[in-house]
C-alpha cells in the first residue's frame, strides 16, 4: 500500500522532494519515488541522489530530452501505468518543470488527489514554460503548499479555494540549511583554483541562452565583470551547447572566467555561500542567495519569487549588457543590503507538509472505516 507517490524528474526537483520524503517517512507514511528521467546526466541527477541521501527511485521512467510536447507526452504515457501500479492515496509533485505538469495531468484524469509543493508562484510571463506548468498544476491540485504569503494571494485571485492552500515554508531551504556546513567544507573553490572574492554565474533559461543576441550580451557583461572579479561559470548542458553552436567559446577563454561543467549540489552550494556576487537566471538560486545573505543579480525581466526582492538580497535587472554591469557593480561596490530570511524558511517545511498529508490520509481512512 502506498500513501504518497512522490514525483521528481529534473535537477531542481531533487532538493525540494528530499525533505518531504524524509519527513513523510518519519510520520509513518508509506512513500514511493518516481524519477521521470527528464534529467539523466550524472551531474544533473545522480550526484543529487547521492548527496541528498535520496532513496533509489521505486520506478524510473527514463524519458530523456525532447521538445516540450515530446517530453511531456512521454512522461504521461510512462507515468500512467506506474500510477495504477502504486495506486497511492496522494500524488506529490514539486516545482514547475515538465515532469510536474505531465504527472499532475495524468493523476487528475485518473482521479487521484494531488499535492503541489511550491504552489502559487507567478511571474505572469507566459513565454516561460515553467509559468504554464505551475499554473496548470495548481489548478489540478487538491493540496497546495506555498513558500510565501503572496503565493496564496495569487491562488485565491485565480479562484482556487482557500482551504486547499497551506503556507508551509520552503523545502529547498530545508535542504540548504541541512547541507550548508557540509557544502562549505566540500572544497569546490580550492578544486577550481579560485579564492574569494569571486562572482558566480549560472545561465540555463532557453529565453536567455537560445537567443544569440541575448546570450552574447550576457557573456560580454560576464567578461567585463571577470576583469574586475574572477567569475566562476558552471555550464548547464544546454548553455554549453548554445555557446558552442553560436561560436561564442572565445568568452570562456577570458582569463578571469573559470568555466566548468555543471556542479553537484554540495559543490555549488559551497561556491554560492562563499561568493561576493551571484548572477543567475535560475529561480531557486534567488531563494538560496536570500537565505545565505549573498547579493543576487537576476538576469530576467521578472521573478515569480518577489519575496527575494522585497526581503532578500535579490535585484532583477533584465538581460541587457549595461543593466547587468550596473547591477553587478552596485552589488559588488555599493552598500550591501543585509536582507532578511523570509517567514517559515526555517528548515521545517517538509515536516509541515508531511503532517498535513498524514492528516488528509488518516482522515480519509477514518471516513472509509466509518462507512464500511
Ligand atoms: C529544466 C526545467 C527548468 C529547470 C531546469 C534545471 C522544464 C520546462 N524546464 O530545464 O525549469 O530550471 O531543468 O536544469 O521542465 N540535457 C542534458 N542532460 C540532461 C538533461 C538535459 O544534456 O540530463 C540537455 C539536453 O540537450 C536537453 C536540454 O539539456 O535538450 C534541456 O533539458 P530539459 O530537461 O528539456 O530542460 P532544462 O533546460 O534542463
Amino acid at each position: 500500500m502506498t500513501d504518497l507517490l512522490v514525483v521528481a524528474g529534473a535537477r531542481p526537483n531533487f532538493m525540494k522532494a528530499a525533505p518531504v520524503l524524509e519527513a513523510a517517512g518519519r510520520a509513518g507514511l508509506a512513500c514511493a519515488l518516481v524519477h521521470t528521467g527528464q534529467h539523466y546526466d550524472a551531474e544533473l541527477s545522480d550526484v543529487f541522489f547521492a548527496e541528498l541521501g535520496l532513496p533509489e527511485p521505486d520506478a524510473h521512467l527514463g524519458v530523456g530530452s525532447g521538445t516540450h510536447a515530446e517530453q511531456t507526452a512521454r512522461i504521461m504515457t510512462a507515468f500512467e501505468p506506474e500510477l495504477r501500479r502504486f495506486d497511492p492515496e496522494i500524488v506529490v509533485v514539486v516545482g514547475d518543470v515538465n515532469s510536474t505538469l505531465a504527472c499532475s495531468l495524468v493523476a487528475a484524469k485518473e482521479h487521484y488527489a494531488i499535492a503541489h509543493v511550491e504552489a502559487g508562484l507567478r511571474c505572469h510571463d507566459f513565454f516561460m514554460a515553467e509559468e504554464i506548468n505551475r499554473r496548470l498544476c495548481d489548478h489540478l491540485s487538491t493540496c497546495l503548499f506555498t513558500t510565501s504569503r503572496d503565493a496564496r494571494d495569487n491562488l485565491v485571485a485565480e479562484g482556487i479555494p482557500d482551504e486547499r492552500i497551506e503556507f508551509v515554508g520552503n523545502t529547498m531551504i530545508d535542504t540548504l540549511l541541512r547541507s550548508a556546513e557540509a557544502a562549505r567544507s566540500h572544497g569546490a573553490a580550492e578544486r577550481l583554483g579560485i579564492s574569494a572574492p569571486y562572482a558566480l554565474l549560472t545561465l540555463h533559461r532557453p529565453e536567455n541562452v537560445d537567443d544569440e543576441r541575448i546570450l552574447t550580451g550576457l557573456l560580454e557583461a560576464a567578461a567585463e565583470i571577470s576583469r574586475e572579479t574572477p567569475l566562476v561559470f558552471p555550464l548547464h548542458p544546454r548553455t554549453a551547447s548554445r555557446i558552442d553552436s553560436f561560436g561564442l567559446g572565445g568568452f570562456l577563454d577570458e582569463p578571469g572566467i573559470h568555466a566548468c561543467p555543471s556542479l553537484g549540489y554540495l559543490d555549488f552550494l559551497g561556491l554560492l555561500a562563499g561568493a561576493a556576487l551571484v548572477l543567475t537566471d535560475s529561480g531557486g538560486v534567488q531563494e538560496e542567495t536570500t537565505v545565505l545573505g549573498v547579493p543576487c543579480v537576476t538576469l530576467r525581466e521578472s521573478t515569480e519569487r518577489p519575496v527575494t526582492v522585497e526581503q532578500g538580497t535579490n535585484v532583477v535587472v533584465g538581460t541587457r549588457r549595461d543593466a547587468v554591469l550596473a547591477g553587478a557593480r552596485a552589488a559588488l561596490h555599493g552598500e550591501r543590503r543585509p536582507g532578511q530570511i523570509p517567514e517559515l524558511w526555517d528548515g521545517r517545511a517538509g515536516e509541515r507538509i508531511a503532517a498535513r498529508l498524514a492528516d488528509e490520509i488518516f482522515e480519509t481512512e477514518g471516513t472509509a472505516t466509518a462507512n464500511a
